[in-house]
């Protein structure tokens, strides 16, 4: 049977908090320390392998470029705003995460007092443009939907894909 490492650490990329939630949860029930990026690089050695999470932008994975130069990442999760589960293949495209690496998607949530920026002016044309289209496929009504909405997503039980693929990982050690 394949011998994994296992990882040392959770590491994450947060903008308005909510991938930083989800770090600090799945860090307690895995008894791993949760670490912002930056912290992380001045922390742990060079190749350590770690979980990782960042939040989606524009289908991208924050940070995950920069913890895969630096650490071996094992598996990662993309805390967007899209419905757990969704934008699975868009995401490991755009981020180009090889097939080797799990990836998850959770779903995070919108907080727009938080976004600064630049962001705020591409999430404003964003909704202006889905607001003005005649007709829009299911997956853009649910995004302008959620737009529309200030709320949070995270919960204990959208961990649950994670924490049975690390079960398995863990147990083919
Ligand atoms: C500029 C911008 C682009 C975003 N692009 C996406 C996207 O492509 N797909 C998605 O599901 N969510 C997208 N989101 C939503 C965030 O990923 C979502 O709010 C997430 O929960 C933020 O995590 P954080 O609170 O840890 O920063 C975007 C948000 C911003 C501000």
């Amino acid at each position: 049977m394949e011998r994994h490492e296992l990882p040392h650490a959770i590491v994450y990329t947060s903008n308005t908090g909510h991938t930083r939630q989800y770090a600090e949860m799945l860090g307690q029930k895995l008894q791993l320390p949760a670490l912002a990026l930056d912290k992380a690089i001045t922390q742990l050695p060079e190749k350590s392998c770690v979980l990782y999470l960042g939040w989606i932008h524009a289908n991208r994975i924050k940070g995950y470029s920069r913890a895969v130069r630096r650490f071996s990442v094992c598996a990662a999760c993309a805390v967007g705003l899209c419905d757990m589960g969704t934008l699975l293949s868009e995401v490991r495209r755009a981020t180009s995460v090889p097939d080797t690496i799990p990836l998850f998607t959770l779903q995070g949530g919108f907080c727009s007092g938080k976004i600064k920026g630049l962001d705020k002016i591409l999430i404003a044309m964003l909704q202006k443009g889905l607001s003005a289209q005649q007709q829009r496929s299911a997956q853009e009504e649910r995004m302008l939907q959620l737009l529309q909405q200030d709320k949070s997503y995270v919960c204990e039980e959208n961990l649950t894909g994670i924490l049975a693929w690390y079960r398995e990982y863990t147990a083919e050690r």
